[in-house]
Formats: C-alpha cells, sequence, structure tokens
C-alpha cells in the first residue's frame, strides 16, 4: 500500500462537501462531528487504518462504524468476491429462492450454535431486530417485551421501541406498546415482569452503544432459566458482538448459553454491502409461525444476491483464518495496557471494560468524551463515544490487528491522555461545581464551544505541532 494519496482532496472541495453536506443533509451534524474532531474524509481504507483525504494523515479506525469492520477495512478478499459478483448478480428479485441466498444461509446456520438453524434474511440491524421480535411475538401469540436500558438495537418501529435512550424515543411517543426496560444485569427486575404476557426479553450480550457493558455470566444463565420457566423467547442482539468482536465468534460463545432467536448485521457483510439475519432455534413454536406466515417479515434489501454472496465470502474469511482468536488474543494485551492507562491516571479514567476487541473506557465526566476524542484524533486515534453513554469511549479496531498495531495504538492513547490532562488541569476545578459540570456536559454547549476552539486552532494551525504519521 502506498503512502501518497492518489486522490487528495483540496480544502476548497472540503468546504463544498462540508457546504452541501450542510445543506442537503444536516448542519447539525456537521457541527456535531467538527466539535469532536470527527470531521474526517476516509480515503484510502486499508486494514486497522484510513486516511483523511484532505490532510493525508492516517487513522486507526477503532469505531469501525460502530463494529462494521471486523474483517479490516477494505480487505481485498471480500472486495473481489463483490468485483467478481457484480459479473454475475444484481440484487436479485427478494423473496424468490436463489443459490446465492441458500449457499449463505446454510453457512450461517452451520457456523451458529445448537439448533440455531433457521434463518431469516434482512436488511440491516434495525430490520433484524423487528424481524426477531415479530418473531417472537406471533410465535408466543404475547405482546410485552423486556428490553435493557442504554440498550441500542436501531432506530425503527420496534427496534426504537427496544432502544434504551429516551432521547431517540421521545420525540415519537406514542412507540410501540408493550416495551419495557429493566437495568442490564439485573435479574431479580426480569423476574418481577417475567410473566404470561411476555413474548421476548431482548439484549446485547455486551451493549455497545450503551457504553460497553458486558452481561454477566450469571445474568445470562439466569435469564435463560426464567424464559424457560415462562415460555419466553431469548433474543440475543449480535449485531456488534457477532463476526469474532468478543473474541469467540459469536458473542454468546462467551456464555454457553443457546437463545431462542438472535440477529445480526454490520460485520455480516464486512462493511461491503449491507445485509443481515435472524438466525432462529428450530423448534416449535418458532418454525411452526414461520411456516404458516413464510412473508411475516420481507424487504426488496433484505438477503439480497449480492449481499449473500458477501456475507458468505465474510464467513469464509472468519472461518480460515479464525480472526475471532486473534481478537482474544490482541484484545486482551489491549485491554491490559488501557487498564495500565487507567490507573496511571485516576483523576480522568474511572473504569476500562470489555470482552476480546470490544473495549471501552469509562471517563469520570461526559464531557472528557468528546475532548477526548479530539485529543486521540491528533495522535493518529479515531474514536468515538458512545451514542448512548458519551462518557464512555468505544473502541473497536477491526480484529484482523496485529498485535504491534495495538501496541503503537496504546503509546498513541498514552499520549492523547497526557495531552487530556493539559485541559483538566483548567476544567476539573470547574466540573466540581454542579452547574459548571452540567454545562460542560451538554451537548449543545459542547458544540459551540468545541467549534469555537476548532476555528481558533484552523487559524493557527501552521504553528501547531504536526501528528505522529502512521506507519502501513
Ligand atoms: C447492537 C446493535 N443492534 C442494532 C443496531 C442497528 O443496526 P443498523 O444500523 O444496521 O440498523 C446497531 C447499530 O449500531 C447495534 O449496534
Amino acid at each position: 500500500m502506498s503512502d501518497t494519496l492518489s486522490v487528495r482532496m483540496d480544502k476548497k472541495e472540503r468546504d463544498d462537501i462540508q457546504r452541501l453536506f450542510g445543506k442537503h443533509i444536516s448542519w447539525g451534524q456537521v457541527r456535531y462531528l467538527r466539535c469532536a474532531h470527527l470531521d474526517v474524509y476516509e480515503r484510502i481504507r486499508k486494514g486497522t487504518t484510513f486516511n483523511d483525504a484532505v490532510t493525508g494523515d492516517r487513522f486507526y479506525d477503532c469505531f469501525s462504524s460502530a463494529g462494521c469492520f471486523n474483517v479490516g477495512r477494505g480487505n481485498t478478499a471480500i472486495m473481489d468476491t463483490l468485483r467478481d459478483a457484480l459479473d454475475d448478480y444484481d440484487m436479485g428479485t427478494h423473496g424468490i429462492l436463489s443459490g446465492a441466498k441458500v449457499a449463505f444461509a446454510t453457512k450461517l446456520a452451520s457456523l451458529c450454535p445448537g439448533d440455531l438453524n433457521k434463518v431469516v434474511l434482512c436488511a440491516s440491524g434495525a430490520d433484524a431486530c423487528a424481524g426477531a421480535i415479530k418473531l417472537a411475538k406471533g410465535a408466543t401469540g404475547r405482546n410485552d417485551v423486556i428490553t435493557t436500558k442504554k440498550a441500542y438495537h436501531g432506530h425503527e418501529g420496534f427496534s426504537l421501541s427496544a432502544n434504551g435512550k429516551d432521547y431517540y424515543k421521545e420525540l415519537f411517543l406514542p412507540l410501540m406498546p408493550g416495551f419495557h426496560m429493566v437495568d442490564f444485569n439485573d435479574l431479580e427486575a426480569v423476574k418481577r415482569l417475567a410473566g404470561k404476557n411476555i413474548a421476548a426479553i431482548v439484549l446485547e450480550p455486551v451493549q455497545g452503544e450503551g457504553g460497553i457493558h458486558v452481561a454477566t455470566k450469571e445474568y445470562i444463565k439466569g435469564l435463560r432459566q426464567i424464559c424457560d420457566e415462562h415460555g419466553i423467547m431469548l433474543i440475543f442482539d449480535e449485531v456488534q458482538t457477532g463476526f469474532g468482536r468478543t473474541g469467540t465468534l459469536w458473542g454468546m460463545e462467551q456464555y454457553g448459553v443457546l437463545p431462542d432467536i438472535m440477529f445480526t448485521a454490520k460485520s455480516i457483510s464486512g462493511g461491503v454491502y449491507p445485509n443481515g439475519a435472524v438466525v432462529y432455534r428450530e423448534i416449535a413454536p418458532l418454525t411452526s409461525y414461520v411456516e404458516a406466515n413464510p412473508l411475516f417479515h420481507t424487504s426488496h434489501g433484505g438477503g439480497t444476491d449480492l449481499g449473500c454472496v458477501v456475507s458468505s465470502a465474510v464467513l469464509d474469511y472468519l472461518v480460515e483464518n479464525k480472526v475471532w482468536e486473534n481478537a482474544a488474543k490482541v484484545g486482551k494485551r489491549f485491554k491490559d495496557g488501557l487498564n495500565e492507562i487507567g490507573k496511571a491516571n485516576p483523576d480522568c479514567v474511572k473504569e476500562v471494560r470489555g470482552l476480546g476487541l470490544m473495549i471501552g473506557i469509562e471517563y469520570k465526566y461526559e464531557f472528557i468524551g468528546a475532548l477526548m476524542a479530539d485529543c486521540l484524533a491528533r495522535q493518529g486515534v479515531w474514536a468515538v463515544f458512545s451514542g448512548n453513554a458519551p462518557q464512555v469511549m468505544r473502541f473497536q479496531i477491526p480484529i484482523t490487528a496485529s498485535m504491534e498495531e495495538v501496541e503503537d495504538l496504546l503509546r498513541r492513547i498514552q499520549a492523547a491522555v497526557k495531552a487530556m490532562r493539559l485541559y483538566l488541569i483548567f476544567l476539573m476545578p470547574l466540573a466540581r461545581i454542579s452547574f459548571i459540570r452540567n454545562l460542560l456536559d451538554n451537548v449543545h454547549v459542547q458544540i459551540v464551544a468545541f467549534n469555537l476552539i476548532r476555528d481558533v486552532e484552523d487559524f493557527v494551525r501552521g504553528l501547531l505541532p504536526k501528528k505522529q504519521e502512521v506507519k502501513s
């Protein structure tokens, strides 16, 4: 891979993109990204990194579009598969029989534990979430669903109703009826609600957007027991925890517990072509419901021929390279390293947690999330704080990352935390005053203040020290 960009974007082109993005998509989004130094223009996307088309700077991609690039950015095996597939396929007519669909569904079922053998092809994570909930409701004939606070399952109908953050939901009330929100890892709360009206319990084995909260083994085992006692469908959202992210192919394998239904998306197609899937156990009443209602969940973009060809290649790549083993190995070193950084900076870092290469740092205060994203970006590390918990920075680098890259990443994070301490010298005394801390934590205040800082910085940019280059 060459270090020189074949096409470099000049400032005018960047300004035009910003202006037109603002005009036709959203000014709010432009300001939001800029305030945390997330206004990059991805150019060369390769392995664990991408280059910014404007500055040419290379960044470690620690966001991976919230877990879409497990097999690495621009993975040549997957890109070549899509290129070749375009000779023979288009999306295909949805719902009809096809070799591409069958090949993918067969492979997916063979890689899922137990009797998770039956597949519903979907278009995205939110779509798959809706499919899973509809299946549980239809098969049980019950209406209510238990979900967890801070969870993220998507932004549409059923998935939004299952979402654990009020901010996303309150503009659209009333949402779907019968959704009950409980604290994550709180088994007693589930016991209190469990009964003949509950169709399903939906949760992520590790909450991603919620701020990297790992479910305990007792919790997951307890949920299985409650579901068995009450005829409730246990549904795992494996959109982020699937495809090797946590150190096993599926997050559920960390617990040795089989859900009745799981759904997934994102890295299902290596970040190259959208796809999604619900996988459910070959048991009544799930199978009988689907046989009686084969069109209970369908869309033109669900399980396209192109998507299925790409997803089959992703599964082959993961299995041939056992990439999840790498996630477990380098993930352990990464988490240990982050813990060392955390212990050395107790005024800034509250906790480090995660599984495999799904790791989060929780900061002391929410406002540190946006500031830290900025400090990290200056060190060539592109990391994003959690949507449902801004005080938590997620690190979800592609799971193909080498040990050498992880060591380099840790050095850069250490340098970013050092820079952050300078800000904190001024901000920490102020943050102790609750009124000021509320202001600092307020996303609107952050957007105005940090954009102002960026304006000043752009002005004096030439005087600032240059970023470290990320080696290819
Ligand atoms: C755990 C989880 N579930 C569901 C979704 C929704 O997926 P999509 O964006 O493909 O609709 C996401 C997306 O961030 C997610 O992280």
